[in-house]
C-alpha cells in the first residue's frame, strides 16, 4: 500500500515514515521544509534502508500535489503537514488557517480527484481546551482556545462532514497528547527553530548548555506540586499509532477519533527530575508567572485507542528522556541547515 506522508520531514513525520516502512507500507513524502530539514529524510532513508520519493511541495499548491498523485498511485495519506506554534497562530491567524485548514481542503480535493479516500490526520489534545475532568475521553467537551487549536477542530469537523456525505471514506482523526523522545539511534529527533516553546526541547537545550536555565511557567496550579501536568508520549509510540490506524481503516470505511496518550500525567518538576536522571546533568530552573493560555492538567484516557486500533503506548518516561538526551547530545545544533 502506497502512503503519502505530508510533513514527512518533520519531527513526528520522520518517525512515522520509519514505522510505516517497517510495517510494509511504501512511503512518499511531500514537505515544503518550512520547519524541517531534508537531512531528517536522508537519515530516515538510512534507518529504514530504502528509498523514499520526496517532493518539496506546499500542500496549498494544488497543481504540484496533482503531479505527485499522477506519478504515484497513492492509496492513502498520513497528513501531518501544518503549522503548530500556538503563540504564532495568535499573531498570524490568516497564515495558520490558510496552511492548516486551506491546505487540508486542497489536499482532500486532490485526493477526491484520484479516488484516494483513506486519510489519517494529526489532530491535537488542544481541541479539549481546559478539560473539566481528567483523564480525557474522546467524547469530552471540545473548546479550542486559539487559532491553532481551532484550525484542528475545523479540520476534524470538515472530515466528519466529508464522511457524512460519502461513507466510502476511511478517516482516522488522531488527537496527540505531548510527543517527546526520539528514535533510539539518536539520528532523528525534534529540531525546533530558535528558542524552543515546548518544555522538553527547552530542558534538553539547558542540559546541553545551550540555554542557561528553564523558566517554569507557574507554581500555583491546582496540581500536586503546583506546576502544570501533561501526558508525555514517546514519538515512536505515537508513530506506531498511525500504522495501527491505517490497519484499522483497512477493515471497513469509517471515521473515528482516538486519543494518542499514555494515560499518565507528569508535572513540570517531575519532568525536570526525570531529565536530570537521564542526562546526569543539573537543570537550573526558576518558577515564574503562568504562561498565557496554559492549562493546569491534561492527560488522556487511552482506553478507546486500545479498543479501536489495538494500540497502547509502551515506552515509560525514563526512556522518553534517555532518547531525547541521546538525540540532543549527539546533535548539539539539530540537523545541519542546508535547506
Ligand atoms: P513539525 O513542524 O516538525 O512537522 C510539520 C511538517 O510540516 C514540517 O516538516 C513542515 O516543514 C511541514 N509543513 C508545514 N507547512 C507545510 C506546507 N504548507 N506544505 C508542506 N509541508 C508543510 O511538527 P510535528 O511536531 O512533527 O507535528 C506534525 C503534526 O502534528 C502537525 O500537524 C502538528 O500540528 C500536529 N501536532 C503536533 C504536536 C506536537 O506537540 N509536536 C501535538 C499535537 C499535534
Ligand atoms: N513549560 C514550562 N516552561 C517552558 C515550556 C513549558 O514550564 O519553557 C510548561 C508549560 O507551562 C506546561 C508544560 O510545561 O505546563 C508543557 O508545555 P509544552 O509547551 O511543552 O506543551 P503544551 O501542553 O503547552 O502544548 C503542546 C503543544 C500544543 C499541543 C499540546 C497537546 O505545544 O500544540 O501540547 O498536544 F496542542
Amino acid at each position: 500500500m502506497k502512503i503519502l506522508v505530508t510533513g514527512g520531514a518533520g519531527y513526528i513525520g520522520s518517525h512515522t515514515c520509519i514505522e510505516l516502512i517497517k510495517a510494509g507500507f511504501e512511503v512518499i513524502v511531500v514537505d515544503n521544509l518550512c520547519n524541517s530539514s531534508f537531512e531528517s529524510l536522508k537519515r530516515v532513508k538510512i534507518l529504514a534502508d530504502c528509498d523514499i520519493p520526496f517532493y518539496n511541495v506546499d500542500i496549498c499548491d494544488k497543481p504540484a500535489l496533482i503531479k505527485v498523485f499522477k506519478k504515484h498511485s497513492i492509496d492513502g495519506v498520513v497528513h501531518l503537514a501544518g503549522l503548530k506554534a500556538v503563540g504564532e497562530s495568535v499573531e498570524k491567524p490568516i497564515k495558520y488557517y490558510n496552511t492548516n485548514v486551506g491546505g487540508t481542503f486542497i489536499l482532500t480535493d486532490v485526493m477526491c480527484e484520484f479516488n484516494c479516500k483513506t486519510i489519517v490526520f494529526s489532530s491535537s489534545a488542544t481541541v479539549y481546551g481546559d478539560p473539566q475532568t481528567v483523564p480525557i475521553k474522546e467524547n469530552s467537551p471540545l473548546s479550542a482556545k486559539n487559532p491553532y487549536g481551532r484550525s484542528k477542530l475545523m479540520i476534524e469537523e470538515f472530515f466528519q462532514d466529508i464522511f457524512a456525505t460519502d461513507d466510502s471514506w476511511r478517516i482516522a482523526l488522531l488527537r496527540y497528547f505531548n510527543p517527546i523522545g526520539a528514535h533510539k539511534s539518536g539520528l532523528i529527533g525534534e529540531d525546533p527553530n530558535g528558542v524552543p516553546n515546548n518544555l522538553i526541547p527547552y530542558i534538553s537545550q539547558v542540559a546541553v548548555g545551550k540555554l542557561e536555565k528553564l523558566s517554569v511557567f507557574g507554581g500555583d496550579y491546582d496540581t500536586p506540586d503546583g506546576t502544570g501536568v501533561r501526558d508525555y508520549i514517546h514519538v515512536v509510540d505515537l508513530a506506531k499509532g498511525h500504522v495501527k490506524s491505517l490497519q484499522a481503516l483497512k477493515n471497513k470505511p469509517q471515521v473515528f477519533i482516538v486519543n494518542l496518550g499514555t494515560g499518565k500525567g507528569f508535572s513540570v518538576l517531575e519532568m525536570i527530575k526525570a531529565f536530570e536522571k537521564a542526562s546526569k546533568k543539573k537543570i537550573p530552573y526558576q518558577i515564574v508567572d503562568r504562561r498565557l493560555g496554559d492549562i493546569a492538567i491534561c492527560y488522556a484516557d487511552p482506553t478507546f485507542a486500545k479498543e479501536k486500533i489495538n494500540w497502547k503506548a509502551e515506552y515509560e518516561l525514563n526512556e522518553m528522556c534517555e532518547d531525547t538526551w541521546r538525540w540532543q547530545s549527539l546533535n548539539l545544533d539539530g540537523y545541519p541547515r542546508y535547506k
